[in-house]
């Protein structure tokens, strides 16, 4: 976090993360791999730290985030700037949309005190943004924090989720999935016309 990032350095270091992440950064829509365009720099980093310390189970992108592969933490702290500075997408992946209010309800009661009023997180806090997420990805995530298998969780957002049912997670999941980022922070390019765009 103290050392001063190069985002030209973080451009090259992230080719390697593009094959899962895609180039723009956007994940994929089924939530296989998440969106982390414009994610917070400190939140980029303590997990790839996490990771790398197998602090959170990432099998598949463990063998790709190592130091050996990306170099150490000047490559972290790098290629985490290049990956905040990166324009999401909207296009992601939703839930059925049957149950918006209850989610927009427990939202507002249980989460919006660390990750925001519109899930924008905190650089500062190093709470993730979570805004614009897609679905599958967050709804996994919440089993996971839930039943600890994310070693790395919050604490106290344990405790705040220990008794949500499936139903709580799911309308959660498809609300955050549905809100749209800052204008600063959104891409102008739609999934199809992307690769227009100059790199
Ligand atoms: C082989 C595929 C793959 C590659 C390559 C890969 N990742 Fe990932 N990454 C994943 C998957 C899958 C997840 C989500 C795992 C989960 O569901 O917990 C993830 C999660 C993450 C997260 C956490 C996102 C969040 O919101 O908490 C960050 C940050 C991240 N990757 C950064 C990178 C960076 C930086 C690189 C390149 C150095 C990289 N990844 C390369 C597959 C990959
Ligand atoms: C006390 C503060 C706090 C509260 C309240 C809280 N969270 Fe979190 N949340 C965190 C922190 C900190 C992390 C990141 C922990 C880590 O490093 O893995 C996190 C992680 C997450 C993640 C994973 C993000 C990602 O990109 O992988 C999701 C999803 C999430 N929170 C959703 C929620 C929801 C939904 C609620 C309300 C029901 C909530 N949180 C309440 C602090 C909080």
């Amino acid at each position: 976090m103290s050392l001063t990032p190069d985002i030209v350095r973080g451009k090259a270091v992230y080719e390697g993360c593009a094959v899962c992440h895609m180039p723009e950064g956007w994940g994929t829509p089924n939530g296989a791999y998440p969106q982390i365009a414009g994610q917070h720099r400190s939140v980029v980093i303590k997990q790839l730290a996490d990771i790398r310390a197998n602090n959170r189970d990432n099998p598949s992108m463990y063998p790709f985030a190592i130091p050996e592969e990306i170099g150490g933490a000047q490559s972290v702290a790098d290629v985490a700037l290049y990956i905040e500075s990166l324009e999401m997408t909207t296009a992601t992946g939703k839930g059925e949309g049957n149950d918006l209010e209850y989610g927009e309800r427990l939202f507002r009661e249980h989460c919006t005190e660390c990750h925001g009023e519109q899930g924008e997180g905190s650089q500062a806090e190093a709470y993730p943004l979570i805004q614009g997420q897609h679905y599958n990805y967050l709804l996994r995530q919440l089993v996971w924090i839930q039943n600890g298998k994310r070693r790395n969780a919050n604490r106290d957002m344990m405790e705040r989720i220990g008794e949500f049912g499936i139903r709580d997670l799911k309308a959660l999941s498809d609300y955050l999935s549905r809100i749209k980022p800052n204008a600063n922070k959104r891409s102008p390019y739609t999934w199809k016309d992307r690769t227009k765009k100059k790199r």
